[in-house]
């Protein structure tokens, strides 16, 4: 077994305890944890006479644990990686047949939209990517990030998060803190045979960040106070996601916009879109087929895709 296996369970062992687990020595035992803490960020308490333990239990993956779960498509598991969806299009490039998913322990430079880093650190979180091959262009592609947005949302409410909801495009928030994204990412042709990748990175055991966020998060650890096994809620998020592509590339996305709009966190809220440095007012009363956002401004209706803009809740005049 790992020494991260061994100290997972957040209770001391001591260093002869651990040597004799791995058949090292108590000085090899030392330098490997200083390489552990050195690798994953970790914390690792050393108390005479107890040994060493880490700040708190960690939910470690298991390919065991998940793959024979995986009815849907395989899965692969890494340890520490760059980004999940540059890894999902480097096994593409490999001959690996999509539809697969990739998932880490930990990513060292996790994309978020809008060229933000998404904070990716060691076995606290979920950072899944799913690479699939879309073969009626556009219109397999419209409203897909949104219909990922209902398939998490799901599998969040699964985990009893009935406060989470949606926001435009494709963010997931309980009380206005972020507890997961979803960044989509494009090789080939969009208007005809082409390959998405669909990341999500979803908030789990992180209780804390030393780096700084642009926005405020959560994660269900916050919401619930409880370490979440991450290789169960991976076939949860799994099965959520087969369910709602099955619905979007047999009907399209129009058979889940109603859907959608119910778990609209800003719906007939008055908003602020920012559209490079212009700022455009109105209500959000809603989505179009597409996933196109539909904006009431003072006499006229006005679509705008995900692309384009972003969107801030207006701030409320008392
Ligand atoms: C966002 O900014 O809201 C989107 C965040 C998407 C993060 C996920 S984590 C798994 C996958 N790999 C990445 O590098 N990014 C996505």
């Amino acid at each position: 077994m790992q020494l991260i296996q061994l100290l997972s369970d957040g209770k001391f062992h001591s260093g002869e305890e651990l040597g004799d687990a791995l058949s090292i020595s108590r000085a090899a035992i030392w330098k490997q944890l200083k390489k552990l803490e050195k690798e994953t960020g970790l914390t690792i308490q050393s108390v005479q006479g107890k040994g060493y333990r880490l700040e708190s239990s960690l939910s470690l993956l298991n390919s065991q644990n998940i793959s024979p779960f995986m009815s849907q498509w395989p899965i692969y598991l890494l340890n520490t990686t760059d980004s999940t969806n540059k890894q999902a299009f480097q096994l593409l490039t490999q001959n690996t047949s999509p539809p697969f998913a990739v998932t880490a322990e930990q990513q060292t430079d996790g994309r978020g939209r809008r060229g933000r880093r998404w904070i990716s650190p060691f076995a606290s979180n979920i950072y899944y990517s799913l690479l699939l091959r879309i073969d009626r262009g556009m219109q397999q592609l419209e409203g897909l990030s949104l219909t990922i947005g209902l398939a998490v949302l799901h599998t969040l409410k699964q985990y009893k998060l009935t406060n989470a909801g949606l926001k435009w495009p494709n963010d997931i928030l309980i009380n206005n803190q972020k507890i997961a994204g979803i960044l989509l990412e494009l090789q080939g042709d969009p208007a005809d045979i082409c390959h998405v990748v669909i990341g999500i990175g979803l908030n789990v055991n992180m209780q804390k960040t030393a780096e700084q966020t642009t926005l405020p998060w959560t994660s269900i650890y916050h919401q619930t106070g409880q370490i979440i096994d991450r290789n169960q809620l991976i076939i949860t998020l799994s099965q959520s996601l087969d369910y709602y592509l099955t619905i979007h590339m047999q009907k399209s996305f129009t058979a889940l916009k109603e859907e959608w709009e119910a778990n609209n966190l800003w719906q007939n809220k008055e908003v602020n879109l920012l559209q490079g440095e212009q700022q455009i007012s109105g209500r959000m009363i809603g989505i179009d087929n597409t996933g196109a956002l539909k904006l009431q401004l003072h006499n006229e209706i006005k679509y705008f895709n995900a692309g384009e803009v972003s969107l801030r809740l207006a701030p409320s005049i008392d």
